[in-house]
């Protein structure tokens, strides 16, 4: 088996090392990190999303994320809670909006890669996922008639209705909500990260000389243990560190009201009695696929207690963690894996998860390592 080891400044056969001695990646942990590329890269369509990938489009969507107009008593924009300066999140445990939410507000960086979205799925395309806090009455408690008519007053709005191609019908108020909501669903997509320390890393191991390998040693420990022993690479997977699916991670299903939260099982109800969901009247694509997606998605009591796994990219801008906003550092988090309960893992499935025998030094590699997935 070839290993590559890292002495400052050294090259080994094809391969550029790195800065600091000691960490050697062997050619199975080199072939798992060609999984975690490239990076940046471009997200999917936005599914049933005729707008999506027209500047147009995104250039109104981005207008329309920060209108309060498209809330009940127009206080409240998606940038209220999705705030650019704060990795699009607010820096709350739980979202606050209308009325107190019982779930963290998610950072909408490289949203547009996930399948499902929501903590618990709920939604199928990022169009819905703007469309359900408009009308929530605990997110921005929006009505569809309020809205279309303080649409149809702005200028910037209407004339963007021309670029429309087939044109909207603009005499329902319903028609021109949702493309409202398909402008902001083209903008979101497009918030992809930029390259952070790991990506260049990553480069430089694998392709001699174009990356840089001044990445701190206690990082690429912990990549190793992210890598092995802890297998963290098995749900956190691939260029955005999301396998896009649902597992029990252990954490708490009881809300901040007292109250059951119960993920993805919600997730899949909510999703398939949406009426702007992908098999809907309002997919404006059509395409089988993705309309065959959100029909055959099946209620599973393992569902119960499961969250989507969410993308390790630009942590350091988000805290605190997880769907209850739990976990205030990724100190935490590492600890919550490190220390889990296997008797809290209440679905099945979830065998990849037991205690790690993980030291002082290793929890603090792996925060090391997490905080090299941002962007400074
Ligand atoms: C009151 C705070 C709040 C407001 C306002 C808000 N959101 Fe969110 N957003 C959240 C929370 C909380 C979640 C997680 C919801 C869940 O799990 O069901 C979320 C999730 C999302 C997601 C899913 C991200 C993913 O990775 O799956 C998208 C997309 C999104 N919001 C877009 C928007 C858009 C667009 C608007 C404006 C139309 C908006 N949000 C307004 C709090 C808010
Ligand atoms: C079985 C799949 C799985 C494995 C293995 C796994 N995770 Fe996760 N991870 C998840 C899920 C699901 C969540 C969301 C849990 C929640 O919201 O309650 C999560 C949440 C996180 C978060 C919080 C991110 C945020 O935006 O809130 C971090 C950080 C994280 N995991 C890191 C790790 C590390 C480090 C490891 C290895 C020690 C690991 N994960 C192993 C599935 C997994």
């Amino acid at each position: 088996m070839a290993v590559v080891v890292l002495v400052p400044g050294m090259v080994t056969g094809a391969r550029v090392v790195g800065t600091t001695p000691g960490v050697q990646f062997n050619e199975a942990e080199l072939q798992l990190l060609q999984t975690f590329g490239p990076w940046p890269a471009t997200p999917p369509p936005d599914p049933g999303n005729r707008l999506s990938g027209k500047a147009w489009a995104e250039q109104l969507g981005l207008q329309l994320f920060h209108d309060p107009d498209l809330s009940g008593d127009r206080s409240i924009s998606c940038a209220t809670c999705h705030q650019p300066s704060r990795g699009f999140a607010d820096g709350k445990a739980l979202a606050e909006g209308a009325s107190a939410h019982v779930r963290n507000t998610q950072s909408l960086w490289n949203a547009g890669f996930q399948r499902w979205f929501g903590w618990d799925g709920g939604g199928d395309s990022l169009w819905a996922a703007a469309i359900r806090p408009m009308l929530s009455p605990i997110e921005m408690n929006g009505d569809i008639t309020d809205i279309a008519r303080r649409l149809r007053s702005k200028k910037f709005f209407t004339s963007a209705l021309g670029d429309a191609d087939p044109p909207v019908d603009d005499a329902s108020d319903e028609a021109l909500f949702v493309f409202a909501a398909q402008a902001i669903g083209a903008y979101t997509r497009i918030l992809v990260s930029a390259e952070t320390p790991f990506d260049r890393f990553r480069r430089s191991l694998l392709q001699p000389g174009s990356g840089d390998v001044n990445y701190p040693l206690a990082a690429q420990r912990g990549l190793k243990i992210f890598l092995g022993p802890a297998n963290c690479h098995v749900c956190h997977f691939g260029a955005n560190f999301s396998n896009q699916e649902f597992h029990d991670t252990g954490r708490p299903f009881f809300s901040a009201v007292g109250q059951v939260d119960s993920g993805r099982y919600t997730g899949i109800k909510r999703v398939r009695g949406d009426r702007y969901n992908l098999s809907g009247p309002y997919n404006t694509t059509g395409v089988a696929a993705e309309i065959r997606k959100t029909k055959s998605v099946k209620l599973n009591q393992q569902n119960f207690g499961q969250w989507r796994t969410p993308s390790l990219r630009n942590l350091i801008h988000t805290a605190p963690y997880t769907h209850d906003g739990s976990l205030a550092t990724l100190r935490d988090v590492v600890d919550a894996y490190a220390d889990i309960n296997p008797d809290r893992l209440h679905s099945n499935g979830e065998a990849i998860l037991k205690p790690l025998p993980l030291t002082e030094r290793d929890r603090e590699d792996l925060v090391a390592f997490l905080r090299s997935l941002s962007a400074e």
